[in-house]
């Protein structure tokens, strides 16, 4: 098993991307902080995790409030003995123009994905260190390197955690801390689906079907990754495979970027 007793926080772990990576990391030996704002999304994925016999135990936490931060962090460092593994996942996305995207919309998407990004981070670092060698991975996105019309909230989030990870990774380099980030291309979760409602009716087509027939035809391996094509890459940065890796974006878009 690649992560035997190291104890992983994952936010946003009750839906898509983070419970796939939250279930592989169990199945590799790591306990895991389930992280999630919604307390019956973070608590089914624990269930889920207790049913193949791993360890699991749900925070409820706004990634995006300093105080709810630093009391899930510093509760699952307490209920693991310590806590070697941050994976920055949480994430929101509000798609329209930026003639229709609202104040509050600009500010949500900015304080979860980029704030959270941080305070989790600021928090879980004197855990990382205690140990002499850490992991933190941030979800960024493909659209955090290049622009999508009806995107611009999102991207410039998405932007941030790209640099963000970069200035982490030097900092946290003479710690053993190793900071990474992964470009997810499009990944069929509940996010993807609320998406591509949204474009299809900004675009005037039939509904998210026509979308993902859009994109498949444009996505060089011909089509939608699975939460699970994002964890395999997650746990390879998380494992010790990786350590000399850091600093980099991990993009996993089935060839989309190399377009
Ligand atoms: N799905 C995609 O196509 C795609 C592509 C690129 C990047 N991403 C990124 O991957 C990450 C996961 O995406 P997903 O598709 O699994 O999303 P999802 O919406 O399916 O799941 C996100 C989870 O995060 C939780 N969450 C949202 N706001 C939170 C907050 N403030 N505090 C704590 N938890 C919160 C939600 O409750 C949910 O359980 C996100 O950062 C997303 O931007 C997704």
């Amino acid at each position: 098993m690649k992560l035997m007793n190291k104890a992983a926080l994952i936010t946003g772990a009750g839906a898509g991307i983070g419970r796939a990576i939250s279930m592989l990391f169990a199945k590799e030996g790591a306990k895991i902080g389930v992280i999630d704002s919604i307390p019956e999304a973070g608590l089914q994925t624990v269930q889920l995790i207790e049913n193949i016999n791993g360890i699991a135990k749900f925070i409820q936490a706004d990634v995006s409030n300093t105080r709810d931060v630093e009391k899930a962090v510093n509760s699952i460092a307490a209920e693991y003995g310590s806590l070697d593994i941050l994976v920055n996942n949480a994430g929101v996305c509000f798609v329209g123009p930026i003639a229709e995207l609202t104040e509050e919309q600009w500010d949500v998407t900015i304080d979860v994905n980029l704030k959270g990004t941080f305070l989790c981070s600021k928090y879980a670092a004197p855990h990382l260190k205690k140990n002499g060698v850490g992991v933190i991975i941030n979800m960024s996105s493909g659209l955090g390197l290049y622009g999508g019309a009806c995107w611009s909230a999102y991207c410039a989030s998405k932007g941030g955690i790209i640099a963000l990870t970069k200035a982490l990774a030097v900092e946290f380099a003479p710690d053993n801390i190793r900071v990474n980030c992964i470009l997810p291309g499009a990944v069929a979760t509940d996010m993807l689906l609320r998406n591509t409602t949204m474009q299809a009716k900004i675009a005037g087509l039939s509904g998210p079907e026509e979308i993902n027939e859009l994109m498949k035809k444009i996505i060089p391996l011909r089509r939608i990754a699975t939460p699970e094509d994002m964890a395999f890459g997650a746990l390879y940065l998380a494992s010790d495979e990786s350590s000399y890796v850091t600093g980099i974006e991990l993009s996993i878009d089935g060839g989309y970027l190399a377009t």
